[in-house]
């Protein structure tokens, strides 16, 4: 075979051919060869390049240092005008070994670089949409074209208790418990879904889908799934459903186990009073303030055929009189001045198939007691401002510590209507005719306090039992309460058992009703010292009068409403 020789116009030729660049220069740092690859990096023609000092034509080239030291330089990265290039640069040696020039093969990867660049773009949207994937609390999973599964996110695995292991690679419908796969609907109709309703999972978690097509390029690649969980809501609609029992049990929420009784007096008050839950007996519930009134009509409701309906408490001492009636019967629409459009259901309406509890009924004016008595005959009502009466199936429950039988006789309250109310009359005794009581009491009122401050007072000690045993208790129960809360208060937080030290001073003798401007270091505004004064007298004054409402409004010299406003006001009681 003939040796083949190349002229320098096919060596040109075999350079041209070749896509990367190259460039060669002398010992003088002059082209001698370059090549069409050179020529569109360079961006000029090779032939107007040959000759030129190298730095002339690429001003960044670095082959003059390459011939200086003699050593390559591989894979460098480098700019020539916009474009980036990657090269390399050796130095070029004859057969002798001496060095006569240097070249470099260089291309442009400006592109690469960009695609890179759109890579690393790529990889970060990526890594965003993996957090939100792997972070968001909604159960997410995709299958492919085929339906297999092939990307589940934590909170599936949560929810469905599978794992990658279980669902990758399988069929769209294995975590399916009840119901059709989603996944497979979506890949039949190339439609979104919205809002199915399955179950899921090992333990069937019920659950609400949207399902969606991925279609890319018009392709359809698979379908990505949401799942919701609706147990968690669920669970929260059942919590709302049992506090709003509670709530509705909150308005009638002691029973008779709640009514500590250990004397026989109480024992058949109790007594009397289950017998008359069962009947639909008007009850009238008698005793002095604070022995348990408000308690007895709560248990009598609860243990009636209506404890599941509505119980109504109407304090009619708190409500002004010209207010009562309407409040009590409702009124139509224009009945008066200021009256809601439309009118108003009554409180008798709204107890409908319930109870109504009609606390210090007492109170209550003559013209509104001839109204109730009708009522009460009549089980009918008469809304103001309307004349059709309208019929009501409503248990009355009335309670008072007025004297009736001397309302009576004072003209103050009818003898009819009182007839009517006391069909059952049950009296219940004061706490210092309960004395066998006072311990259970203390410690039941102990627990109650514990709870409402938080702290855990284990009881009494005998000598601090004693001085509330030998007390008369005007106040009756409420007082007590009023006593271990205060008792309570001056515990330090280690100390669990109360001693007499903590007690208040309890005295049978008249109270001293001085009031001593409260010693304060700062000043308080004028109002602020009349409110304390008005408050510590007001309260002073209920003691006095056994905490005897009508008494005290009238020692007071203010009405009976405006007393009930300011006991409210300072939380009194
Ligand atoms: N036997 C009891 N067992 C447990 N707690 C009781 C008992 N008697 C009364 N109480 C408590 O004493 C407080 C006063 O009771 P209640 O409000 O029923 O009295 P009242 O007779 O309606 O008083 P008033 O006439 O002042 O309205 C309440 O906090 C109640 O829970
Ligand atoms: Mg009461």
């Amino acid at each position: 075979m003939g040796k083949i020789v190349l002229g320098p116009h096919e060596i040109q030729g075999i350079l041209d051919s070749i896509h990367d660049a190259i460039m060669a220069i002398d010992l003088q740092g002059k082209i001698i060869l370059m090549n069409k690859g050179a020529e569109r990096i360079v961006g000029i023609p090779y032939k107007e390049c040959l000759g030129r000092d190298v730095l002339d034509v690429v001003p960044t080239s670095r082959l003059p240092r390459v011939l200086k030291e003699r050593k390559p330089e591989l894979n460098r990265q480098q700019k020539v005008g916009d474009i980036s290039i990657v090269t390399n640069r050796m130095p070029v040696f004859n057969e002798k070994g001496e060095l006569v020039g240097a070249v470099a093969v260089f291309r442009d990867i400006t592109e690469v670089k960009e695609l890179a660049k759109k890579i690393t773009n790529l990889k970060e949207v990526q890594a965003t949409l993996e957090s939100i994937f792997n972070a968001t609390v909604d159960a997410i999973s995709v299958v492919d074209h085929e339906g297999k599964g092939i990307m589940i996110n934590p909170a599936y695995k949560k929810l469905t208790g599978y794992t990658e292991r279980d669902v990758i690679g399988k069929p769209a419908d294995v975590d399916i418990a009840e119901g059709e796969s989603v996944h497979l609907q979506v890949l039949k109709t190339r439609q979104p879904v919205k809002g199915v309703k399955l179950r899921v999972g090992a333990t069937g978690k019920e659950v609400i889908v949207d399902a969606a097509p991925l279609i890319v390029d018009n392709k359809l690649k698979g379908s990505v799934a949401v799942i919701h969980d609706i147990s968690e809501i669920k669970r929260l609609h059942d919590e709302l459903d049992k506090a709003k029992r509670i709530i509705r049990k909150l308005e009638a929420k002691y029973t008779f186990d709640d009514i500590i009784a250990e004397e026989l007096n109480m024992k058949m008050a109790i007594e009397q009073a289950k017998n008359a839950a069962i009947t639909p007996a008007t009850v009238l519930l008698r005793g002095e303030s604070g022995t348990g009134k408000e308690l007895f009509a709560h248990a009598i409701h609860n243990a009636s055929n209506r404890k599941y309906n509505q119980f109504v408490r109407v304090n009619c001492a708190a409500i002004a009189d010209n207010l009562l009636e309407s409040e009590l019967f409702g009124y139509v629409d224009g009945a008066f001045t200021g009256a809601k459009r439309g009118g108003k259901k009554g409180l008798f309406s709204q107890a409908n198939g319930g109870t109504i509890f009609l606390d210090e009924i007492g109170e209550i004016s003559l013209n509104l007691q001839a109204k109730l008595l009708r009522v009460l005959q009549e089980r009918e009502i008469v809304p103001v401002g309307d004349t059709k009466p309208q019929t009501v199936d409503v248990r009355v429950i009335a309670a008072t510590n007025v004297n009736l039988e001397e309302a009576i006789k004072a003209g103050k309250f009818r003898e009819d209507l009182y007839y009517r109310i006391s069909v059952v009359p049950i009296f219940i005794p004061p706490l210092r005719k309960r004395k066998k009581e006072i311990k259970p009491l203390t410690y039941h009122l102990i627990k109650k306090f514990n709870q409402e401050y938080g702290r855990s007072i284990q009881g009494i000690d005998d000598e601090a039992l004693q001085i509330l045993e030998s007390y008369h208790w005007r106040g009756n129960v409420r007082e007590l309460e009023n006593v271990i809360g205060r008792a309570i208060i001056n515990m330090n937080y280690n100390e669990t058992i109360i001693t007499p030290n903590h007690l208040p001073n309890l005295t049978n003798e008249k109270f001293n009703i001085d009031i001593k401007v409260p010693k304060s270091t700062t000043v308080k505004s004028l109002s602020a010292v009349l409110d304390d004064v008005e408050k510590e007298y007001i309260q002073k004054v209920l003691i006095l009068n056994n905490f005897n409402k009508t008494k005290t409004a009238k020692d007071l010299n203010i009405s009976i409403r405006s007393l009930y406003n300011k006991i409210e006001k300072y939380g009194l009681q």
